[in-house]
């Protein structure tokens, strides 16, 4: 998901609503909204009423701040005492301060999990950011908040970084990262907030960096103007990024490898989840669209949603020369997973969404007890070939099953002949209220191969634990993911065996740990990206 566009926003509000410039100071995250914000109109009103106008309750573990005190200390069981030294981290929107009713502008809190002396522990940090140190100060404005009055009336100060979508491991480091070019930065160990900066040339960046982890790589897609402001663009790059450590600064560059001109300009232009091969880095070329502004949303849904397009960018990473391709379906790609190269082509399996789907994520969208329209958020999986040459990509559908957060064993992770991924979605679109089920799927045919619920259970993303090294089985391993039960009000950590999606074993967390899209693993010090 696209989440925390504020910086976007305030361009947008700046570029396209009050018609005045944007003036950057030295700090290129760091934008001068003082003019612009004498014109806003804030929002103190809660949206989240249901059409009675009722304010509406949701799950338990949905729009509820995360007590980050509670420290978990358990031993292992000892079917999982061969976990010892994995690390699992996960990056949750776990503060909702009052009139935050959009789910993933929750502001951005890390959870370590950790097997490690005969114990399992969990602990937890809020990241530092000024929304979370500020907040009365705060005029916040998010992917469907705001912009927020802020309770010191003395204060215009816009506090747009919230980095809580993932987290790509660097050097004993963990950058927490989003669609835009605002990423944080986290001690590993300590979790406390660095002093971390991304220097790209355009305002987003991809929330899910395409990694290849045996030579050490990660590529992103973006836009690539000479200009930061310009919130519409038709050039499009791929680069590398490359950590720069001043004193205790922490510099991300991004280095171009290929550019592109389009024949018409993106509005906003992003890709949330680029994939990589040996030879090639794959991008699908996303975008927003205006809509007319919807006085029952805040935030940047307000005013735009997510274009259902189909173009992509390939580059052959030998050579630095890219394409742009044309799919012959149209989407929005929430998450591209394991892409491999064929004799025909690169394989992408793409779980694929709507212009609606942001909007699933509103607090009136998510009411307990309704079943969300998950068929308008969601389209069928697809799987596309993206030929050596020429520039049309196909796709056929996978599979219709709704389904998010694909995950497959690491160790397989461009290999031709991986066989299976695991993901979570409803058990039944007719009546799942949330994220209900675990699948096993067949990643050749689409097919379900196991699959696992229980009623009053919701789960977040499932991390695949490889038991051994590269040479072990591909589903020789477990599942570990957060687990609410909505009965009790209480989260537990349940790992899965991968071979059955048995459940083998669980901890309780002693709090309520709230959803949250992603998380990564650690084993024996060597992290691997996700996807
Ligand atoms: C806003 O109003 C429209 C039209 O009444 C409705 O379809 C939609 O569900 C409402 N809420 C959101 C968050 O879009
Ligand atoms: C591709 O780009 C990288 C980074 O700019 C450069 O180091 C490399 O030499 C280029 N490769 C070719 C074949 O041009
Ligand atoms: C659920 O538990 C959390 C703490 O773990 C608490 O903050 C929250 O109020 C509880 N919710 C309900 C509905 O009891």
């Amino acid at each position: 998901m696209f989440c925390s566009l504020s910086i976007l926003v305030s361009l947008l509000l700046g570029a396209c609503l009050l018609g005045k410039a944007v003036a950057y100071n030295s700090d290129d995250e760091v934008l001068n909204y003082k003019e612009i914000l004498q014109d806003v109109n804030y929002t103190d009103v809660s949206y989240a009423q249901s059409p009675s106008g009722e304010s509406v309750e949701t799950l338990g573990f949905l729009f509820e701040t995360m007590d980050a005190s509670v420290r978990v200390s358990s031993p292992i069981n000892e079917q999982s005492l061969w976990l010892e030294n994995v690390v699992n981290y996960r990056n949750i929107p776990g503060v909702f301060p009052d009139g935050m009713d959009y789910f993933f502008d929750g502001l951005a809190t890390l959870t370590k999990f950790e097997f490690k002396d005969g114990k399992f522990t969990m602990f937890t940090q809020n990241y530092h950011s000024r929304a979370f140190d500020d907040w009365e100060k705060c005029v916040f404005f998010g992917t469907g908040t705001g912009p927020t009055r802020p309770t010191d009336e003395t204060s215009r100060e816009v506090c747009f970084k919230n980095p809580l979508v993932m987290m790509l491991p660097i050097n004993g480091k963990l950058w927490l990262t989003i669609d835009t070019r605002s990423w944080g930065l986290v001690d590993m160990n300590s979790l406390d907030t660095l002093n971390g900066n991304v220097a790209a040339p355009g305002m987003t960046l991809n929330a899910h960096p395409a990694c290849d982890r045996l030579m050490d790589k990660c590529f992103v897609q973006y836009p690539c103007p000479t200009d930061k402001r310009h919130i519409l663009n038709g050039e499009v790059c791929i680069g590398e990024v490359r950590e720069e450590a001043k004193g205790d600064h922490y510099i991300l560059h991004v280095d171009e490898r290929s550019r592109q001109s389009l024949d018409r300009k993106k509005l906003v232009q992003h890709s949330h989840s680029p994939c990589v091969t040996p030879n090639y880095v794959v991008a699908k070329l996303d975008e927003f669209e205006a809509i007319s502004p919807k006085n029952n949303k805040s935030g940047l849904l307000k005013f735009l949603h997510q274009g259902e397009v189909n173009e992509w960018m390939v580059m052959d990473r030998r050579d630095n020369s890219s394409r742009i391709l044309q799919s012959t379906h149209s989407f929005v790609n929430n998450h591209f997973w394991n892409c491999y190269e064929t004799a025909d082509g690169i394989n992408v399996q793409t779980v694929a969404v709507t212009s609606d789907y942001l909007d699933m994520f509103f607090k009136e969208k998510l009411v307990l007890n309704e079943v969300p329209d998950w068929k308008k958020g969601f389209m069928s999986t697809l799987e596309c070939t993206v030929p050596f040459t020429g520039d049309e990509v196909t796709c056929s559908e996978l599979t219709d099953a709704v389904f998010d957060y694909p995950t497959f064993n690491p160790y397989y992770k461009m290999n031709p002949s991986y066989q299976y991924f695991y993901a979570v979605g409803p058990r039944d679109v007719e009546t799942s209220t949330f994220f209900d089920s675990l699948m096993k799927f067949n990643g050749k045919t689409g097919e379900i191969a196991a699959e696992w619920h229980r009623d009053n259970i919701f789960l977040t993303e499932a991390n695949f634990i490889p038991r051994g090294d590269e040479s072990g089985a591909e589903d020789d391993g477990v599942l570990f993911t957060i687990a609410y039960n909505s009965e009790e009000n209480m989260s537990y950590a349940y790992l899965f065996d991968a071979a059955t999606l048995d459940l083998v074993d669980s901890y309780c967390l002693e709090t309520m740990v709230p959803f949250h899209a992603h998380g990564i693993i650690c084993k024996e010090g060597t992290c691997f990206s996700n996807p």
